[in-house]
């Protein structure tokens, strides 16, 4: 049977972390890489958060909010102008080159590929749109919809509900651990595409169904 995956966007389908290259002439070439790190982690952070508070606001909010915190950590002088700049160069982050190719080739095989997100499904449109993938997808889907963030069980059985399929014959690809691991334990597939050779995985004793380097190696075992 031809299976049904939703894709992770930010680190699996985009890097964020390429947003060094834009935040360098703003910080200067010593601290953009400490900033994009740190920008990523508040992020995230602030979704989980969020989503234990049960104080659901954007990720757009949540992106917004720790650029604002990084630099106020790293005692840089970002002005309105180049916080805006910055945000809108969060919509051009480009796709790792294993993407197209990987999603085609699953796509050959007659499965149904979205994207599946904590972003708003504006913003991830824009973003996957200009990235060139978005016309590879069948959806995007987010979060945003039930207002709660990944990892809560609650985000990947609304995925499930919309491709209309039971939670274990979903699949969720994500380069996050701790995405792979939120799926896992709200009983779908899941396949950590490990893009690093010493990227981590949580030793949590809740493993994911596949490890593959890139989409491309996953094409070939799905
Ligand atoms: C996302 C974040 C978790 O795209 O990377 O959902």
């Amino acid at each position: 049977m031809s299976g049904v995956i939703g894709f992770d966007i930010y680190g699996t389908l985009v890097d964020p972390l390429e947003m060094n290259e834009h935040l360098r002439p703003v910080v200067g070439e010593d601290l953009s890489e400490r900033f994009s790190e740190l920008w990523r982690n508040k992020q995230i952070e602030y979704t989980f958060r969020r989503g234990l508070m049960q104080r659901y606001e954007d990720f757009d909010t949540c992106t917004r909010q720790a650029l604002v915190f990084a630099a106020r950590a790293l005692e840089v002088d970002l002005s309105e102008q180049d916080r805006e700049k910055l945000i809108e160069e969060y919509k051009n982050l480009k796709p790792f080159p294993d993407v197209i190719p990987g999603i085609e080739a699953m796509k050959a095989k007659g499965h149904t590929l979205v994207a599946f997100s904590n972003g708003v499904e504006a913003t991830a449109r824009t973003l996957l749109d200009r990235a060139g993938v978005l016309r590879h997808l069948e959806n995007v889907i987010s979060v945003d919809d039930v207002k709660t963030f990944k990892p809560d069980p609650e985000v990947y059985h609304y995925l499930a509900r919309r491709l209309e399929r039971a939670p274990e014959e979903t699949w969720l690809v994500s380069s996050n651990p701790f995405d792979v691991i939120g799926a896992k334990a709200a009983g779908l597939l899941a396949a950590w595409i490990k893009r690093k050779p010493d990227a981590q995985f949580d030793p949590w004793e809740i493993e994911p169904d596949l490890v593959v380097p890139d989409l491309e190696a996953l094409a070939e075992k799905l």
